[in-house]
């Protein structure tokens, strides 16, 4: 029969999964994966390619769970599925959708690296892979990073020259702008001695002024320094 002590009972447990919530909040944001910079790849069919993740935990983990999934227009999969007991062990895998993947990095020693590699390439390999990561310590909060992997015939050779370009002309514009720089640094070098040298005449004829004003050294102090 449901009473007081069984809604009390609930009260409790919405009260401190509230308060728990406020608790986690904060670590929730404490595990993070990470897949690298490029989150689009390309490789060519026929060869292999690591697929880049690593996780970072400052509240260290236990019992971990991980697994890549794998997302193409027509299919959807879990490629390879796992526990990390903690951070002294390396990564068991418990599931392995294709003998073409297998797991590399460590986890040891802060690694937390749980790259995959993908053999023998097909096109049909093209697609979304994402790395997920699940720390029961984190109240199992699932923290994920995707990469675009495009399988090609041939890797275009048109990226890299529009990079180079690009660079080329980064550079050039860099170059330019320390070249305008060290000129305005010597034009401003050449003022400045200028006019030091017309100052010196300055002083000196001021000099003669004072002498005629019969304030002799005075004048010449007494002038603001001259802007450049
Ligand atoms: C990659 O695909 C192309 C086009 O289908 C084919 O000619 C080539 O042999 C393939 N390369 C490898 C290494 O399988
Ligand atoms: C796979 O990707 C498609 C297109 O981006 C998306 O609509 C779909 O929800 C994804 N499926 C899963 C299971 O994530
Ligand atoms: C993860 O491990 C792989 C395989 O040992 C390695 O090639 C890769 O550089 C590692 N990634 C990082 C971020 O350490």
């Amino acid at each position: 029969m449901p009473g007081a002590g069984d809604r009390g009972a609930a009260w409790a447990r919405w009260l401190g999964t509230g308060l728990l919530g406020l608790f986690l909040l904060p670590m929730s944001l404490s595990l993070e994966v990470s897949v690298g910079k490029a989150t689009t790849i390309y490789a060519v069919n026929g060869t292999e390619i690591l697929l880049p993740c690593t996780f970072s935990s400052c509240f260290g983990f236990h019992d971990l769970q991980f697994w890549w999934s794998f997302n193409s227009s027509d299919t959807f999969k879990i490629l390879i599925d796992g526990t990390v007991k903690n951070e002294k062990s390396d990564p068991k895998v418990k599931l392995k959708d294709s003998e073409r993947i297998s797991l590399e990095g460590s986890t040891k020693e802060k690694m937390n690296n749980i790259s995959i590699l993908l053999r023998n390439l097909d096109f049909r390999d093209t697609g979304k892979y994402t790395c997920h990561v699940k720390n029961p310590k984190e109240n199992y909060l699932q923290h994920q990073a995707t990469i675009l992997l495009h399988v090609v015939d041939k890797l275009e050779e048109v990226d890299n020259t529009v990079t180079l370009i690009i660079l080329a002309v980064v550079g050039g514009v860099i170059g330019l702008l320390i070249l305008i720089m060290l000129v305005k640094k010597f034009i401003a070098f050449i003022v400045k001695k200028t006019q030091e040298k017309k100052k010196e005449c300055l002083v000196s004829s001021s000099g003669n002024d004072n002498t005629e004003n019969g304030l002799p050294g005075s004048k010449a102090e007494e002038k603001p320094p001259t802007k450049v």
